[in-house]
């Protein structure tokens, strides 16, 4: 998603807006630009592509000026090209502009009525000229903006500067999150408090409909109706987190390699080692303790990874809770008018805190008086700060598009409430929850032991490389598992792959098996391995060419020659769907690197999807 950042400086900025912007790389983008204001004049660069094509054309015509914006630009109106970037002008005015304004088709044709005329099909351009036309009627130039922020419909966050103002900014946001960071005769403001870490690490993050006035040495906040408000101000650690990649070619490598660190920070949070009992902490609203005893009906909503996530746990919940678990894609569930339960709980899954169909999901339960809960990396993030409960992953920060650590941090926060679900409903004894629980606590090693396993891998990734379409399958906790391995294979290599339940594969896609048709079999030696290998003899003798990830004695148990495997250690069922991500993931990674995509920036996608 694009990505803002501002500077009110006391020394020239654009150096530092674009090594801002660089730090904002990881939500995905297909233009970039800067502007500055330079004496009265305000003037900008812009670029197609990578941040290195706008460095590129800086370098052949800098920019000066102690004060500016620039922006990550990924399209949503108007193709990824030089005249659709941002910073968009009108006469005095710029602007750059994260999100969708709804309401832009009526407001672009009463002002070219007004005489304003566009270069550009983007949405944010109507913002640029609305303020210039709030100057033109007179108004002063914060008037002017927050009159027209006030006219705006749908989800933005966005920052205006103005040809006449060399000590204002004035930024807003309805939905897309933005930072200020506060410095020492400077003032900044990014989309996120890592944009800002090399410059400060005291933040004030503005809240819904607030709108802020920035200069040099202060800001001011409003809220949406024009009132004065305090928002505090907190120290990010934005700063203290490495946001470079290391010895690693990919920070998707990178974040594959922190995996048994992560998932052991993660689970430490919700587990006490020492008395062997899940103890689940939460950081939300306390005046709504959580209780799985009173629940009759828990539903999961999220998108993409997180909602696979999700998935996997609907197993769990039921099997060990015995508690009903609906699970939906967050742009599906608000319109598929659910009936809710009083006694029902929705959980909201998010790596970023800000997805806007899963905030939409979250609204919608919100108004319908369920109990809410959220599953989120960002802790500060708008689906954090509007749940009763909410439940952090300890993944650190993600910058791969791609979800990998945050995956099996998600995977780990919600097994560990699974079993506490289970020891509060009374379905779990004192002994099986030591079992489980110590069972968890092993995760970490089992991780680190499957990272081993990368060169084999390696190997069978580049036999996928020159494939067309793979498929996947698994039973049980493996059914979203193999959803998840086609959807990192598609957004990595854009080689096509589907996922499927393995029973149901001869209910139709078995059609496509042929000889060049790989599958993915996701079977370790469990209570339905025989079921699974049924189904891949189906495969088989159809001439498809498997790839079985099991276990030793599921190697042998399948009793196939000439299949290739991925041979992982024996392990408790609880924490197969953690570990078997792992080869999941460095598979889809080594035939992307293979193909030679863009790992960490896969085409037409973007990290943080604040758009509906
Ligand atoms: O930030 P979120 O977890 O809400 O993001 C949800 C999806 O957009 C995300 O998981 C996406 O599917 C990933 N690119 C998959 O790797």
């Amino acid at each position: 998603m694009c990505g803002i950042v501002g500077i009110v400086g006391s020394r020239p900025v654009a150096p530092l807006i674009v090594d801002a912007l660089k730090r904002l790389e990881y939500r995905g983008y297909d233009s970039a630009g800067v502007a500055t204001l330079e004496g009265e004049i305000l003037d900008r660069r812009r670029a197609e592509g990578k941040l290195i094509n706008l460095e590129t054309r800086l370098n052949a015509s800098p920019l000066s000026g102690n004060i500016g914006i620039g922006h990550t630009r990924w399209a949503t109106h108007g193709a990824p090209v030089e005249v659709n970037a941002h910073p968009h002008f009108s006469s005095n005015v710029a602007v750059v502009h994260n999100g969708i304004i709804e309401n832009f088709r009526e407001l672009r044709q009463a002002l070219e009525g007004d005489g304003f005329t566009f270069t550009s099909q983007t949405d944010t351009e109507v913002i640029a000229h609305l303020v210039a036309k709030g100057l033109r009627d007179g108004l002063e130039p914060i008037e002017a903006a927050h009159s027209a922020i006030t006219q705006l419909h749908g989800a933005f966050a966005l920052a205006i500067m103005f040809g006449t103002e060399a000590d204002l900014i004035v930024a807003g946001r309805n939905g897309p999150p933005l930072a200020i960071g506060h410095g020492e005769g400077e003032m900044y403001l990014g989309s996120d408090a890592v944009a800002l870490a090399p410059f400060t690490d005291r933040i004030t993050y503005l809240e819904d409909g607030d709108w802020v006035v920035i200069r040099r040495n202060a800001m001011t906040i409003y809220n949406l109706k024009g009132v004065e408000v305090n928002r505090d101000e907190q120290k990010s650690i934005g700063s203290a987190l490495m946001v470079d990649k290391g010895n690693h070619r990919h920070f998707m490598l990178k974040e594959i390699y922190e995996q048994p660190e992560v998932i052991g920070h993660t689970l430490a949070n919700y587990i006490d080692f020492n008395g062997d009992k899940i103890a689940l902490r939460d950081m939300g609203d306390n005046q709504n303790p959580l209780d799985f005893a009173n629940l009759d009906r828990l539903n999961i909503t999220a998108c993409g990874t997180a909602y696979l996530a999700g998935y996997t746990s609907k197993y769990w919940f039921e099997r060990h809770a015995r508690l009903p678990v609906d699970i939906d894609v967050a742009s599906e569930f608000r319109y598929r008018e659910v009936p809710m339960s009083e006694k029902g709980m929705s959980l909201f899954i998010s790596q970023s805190g800000e997805t806007a169909d899963t905030l939409a999901g979250l609204k919608y339960c919100e108004q319908a008086g369920q109990h809410l809960a959220a599953i989120v990396n960002v802790r500060e993030s708008t689906i954090a700060r509007s749940s009763h409960n909410v439940f952090p992953t300890l993944a650190g920060p993600e910058i791969g598009v791609a979800s990998t650590k945050a995956f099996t941090c998600q995977l780990s926060v919600l097994a560990s409430l699974a079993v506490g679900a289970g020891v509060q409903r009374g379905h779990i004894s004192r002994e099986q929850e030591i079992k489980l629980v110590r069972e968890l606590s092993e995760a970490p090693r089992y991780a680190n032991d499957v990272l081993k396993l990368e060169d084999s891998i390696k190997a069978l990734a580049h036999t996928l490389a020159n494939k067309e379409h793979v498929l996947y399958l698994g039973r049980d906790t493996n059914y979203p598992l193999a959803m998840e391995g086609a959807l990192k294979l598609k957004e990595l290599s854009y080689i096509h792959a589907e996922a499927y339940a393995a029973g149901e594969l001869k209910h139709g896609p078995i059609a496509l098996i042929d000889e060049e048709m790989p599958v993915v079999v996701i079977a370790p030696y469990d209570r339905i391995f025989e079921k699974t290998v049924s189904n891949m003899q189906e495969v088989a003798a159809r001439g498809g060419q498997i790839i079985l990830i099991t276990d030793p004695r599921g190697a042998q148990e399948a009793g196939m020659d000439g299949i290739k495997t991925i041979i992982m250690p024996e392990m408790p069922e609880i924490i197969t769907p953690i570990i078997y991500s792992l080869p999941i993931q460095m598979l889809a990674y080594h035939t992307a690197v293979h193909v030679g995509t863009d790992v960490d920036q896969p085409r037409n996608l973007a990290k943080s999807v604040t758009v509906e």
